[in-house]
């Protein structure tokens, strides 16, 4: 039987679909997957996109043909490659696949339980400015604390006092990205946000000089940035390239699971048995500072975790452009295709979680986690180009859950629901306040 041609909404000419997207993009893409199933076909931005839902299919483009499927430079040189320019996330062919032996050893083995010293530290030092009665913006609390992470763990230096800067110009580069009927606007074209996109970007790039001549002072040869600064000394990567590096690790190292813990404090202050169990097992386990050990027997913990990460997946949705044609679920894919796999959709369809709306972590048993398909839950991506950071951020969120769980409850200020907006990550649209109450 010949491959079937996949159908869509037919948008406006022009436009396309670019308004209903940009108006609701989450919605929109369980809409298009409601109405026309695994396969879709959207036109946005001037860019005909398939939309693919279906695990096998997700499967096939991540990990079986991923020869097939590259990393496509959506908005070129205005988009993510822009920022990140040939930094791992957004690089393609061999420069990436050097780049990912040369980084992949410091996410691995020892080097994780080194981190995990630092996290601990790091998080107590933000629970020693808490008291009882605090209000606190729990997203930027989990940002901050993130980014002093990230840096210290992989860049070997320390962001003391730096922390609310960072943040504000990563929050500012992320605007860019708020889906809007424009698209992206070129840069040179001063208008406003594309302004204080810049002055944000100069900002991080000095910060970045920063980090590295605390590095050539006292860092370590044997860290992230150490190897990358090995590399540039022998010839093999120019700055601009260690520059890239650091920009992406700044980036993609902390956003991701300052999200997953924002929405995990969000989600246990709204289901109050889910809290306790939470609270229960941690005192059950942890006595005194949580260690790497307690993390095996903190079961319910990594339920939260990646319940959360299915009810909101920081990454929302992956894109890849076909190289040749293809078929995936019976469908044409024709060469040169962008094809998008929302962990968004597939997260939340029936077929593969019952009751896929409602936060429910004791759903994740270990029969459970054997019987789902593959692809059916995607957090992390997929084959070669799967995140890096899986074990690093899977690791950080649960010592800093539990960390922070031992000894404070968190009150949400008010009961509205989470506005989302989807940028490269899907961020709450508004300060996620809560109070901090002494346990
Ligand atoms: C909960 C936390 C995290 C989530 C949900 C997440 C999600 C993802 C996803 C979905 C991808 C694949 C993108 C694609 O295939 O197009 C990815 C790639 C990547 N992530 Fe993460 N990530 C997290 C934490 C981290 C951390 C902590 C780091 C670094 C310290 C990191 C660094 C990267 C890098 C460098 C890539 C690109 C890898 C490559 O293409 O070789 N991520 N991440």
């Amino acid at each position: 039987m010949a491959d079937r041609v996949p159908s869509g909404p037919e948008g406006v000419p022009f436009l396309g679909s670019s308004l209903h997207y940009a108006d609701d993009p989450l919605g929109f893409m369980e809409r298009v997957a409601d109405e026309y199933g695994d396969v879709a076909r959207i036109d946005v931005y001037s860019q005909e996109v398939y939309q693919v839902t279906d695990p096998d299919a997700i499967r096939r483009v991540l990990v079986t043909n991923a020869e097939n499927y590259k990393k496509p430079s959506l908005g070129g040189d205005e988009g993510l490659g822009g920022l990140l320019g040939d930094g791992l996330l957004t690089s393609n062919g061999a420069h990436w696949q050097r780049q990912r032996k040369v980084m992949q050893p410091s996410f691995f083995g020892d080097k994780l339980d080194d981190y995990a010293d630092i996290i601990v530290r790091d998080s107590e030092t933000l629970a020693d400015s808490w008291y009882d009665g605090k209000h606190v913006d729990i997203h930027r609390e989990m940002s901050e604390l993130t980014l002093r992470i990230v840096v210290e763990s992989l860049l070997g230096a320390r962001i003391d006092g730096m922390e609310r800067t960072i943040r504000e110009a990563l929050l500012e580069v992320g605007e860019r990205f708020r889906p809007g009927p424009q698209g992206f606007v070129p840069e040179e074209i001063p208008t406003p946000r594309n302004v204080r996109y810049r002055r944000s970007v100069e900002i991080l790039d000095r910060i970045l000089r920063d980090i590295r001549r605390q590095h050539e002072v006292h860092g370590e040869a044997d860290d992230l940035l150490g190897k990358l600064l090995g590399e540039e000394e022998s010839g093999m990567l120019g700055k601009e390239q260690v520059r890239n590096e650091m920009m992406t690790m700044l980036l993609a190292g902390h956003d991701t699971t300052a999200l997953t813990l924002t929405y995990a404090w969000y989600l246990l202050a709204t289901h109050p048995e889910a809290k306790n169990r939470f609270h229960d097992e941690l005192d059950s386990v942890v006595d005194g500072s949580p260690t790497v050990a307690d993390l095996a027997e903190l079961d319910f913990l990594e339920q939260v975790v990646m319940e959360t990460m299915r009810l909101y997946p920081p990454a929302y949705v992956i894109y890849r452009q076909a190289e040749n044609e293809d078929t995936l679920a019976g469908f044409h894919i024709p060469a040169d295709t962008v094809v998008a796999a929302p962990q968004w959709v597939v997260h939340r369809d029936g077929r593969f979680f019952d009751d896929p709306e409602a936060f429910r972590p004791e759903r994740w048993t270990t029969e459970f986690r054997r019987e789902l398909p593959d692809f059916a839950y995607f957090p992390f991506g997929g084959g070669p180009r799967k995140c890096i950071g899986d074990g690093f951020a899977m690791r950080e969120a649960k010592l800093v859950l539990a960390t922070l769980g031992t000894q404070f409850d968190f009150e949400l200020v008010s009961d509205a629901p989470l506005s989302l907006v989807p940028f490269v990550t899907i961020h709450p649209e508004n300060p996620v306040e809560m109070t901090v109450r002494a346990r």
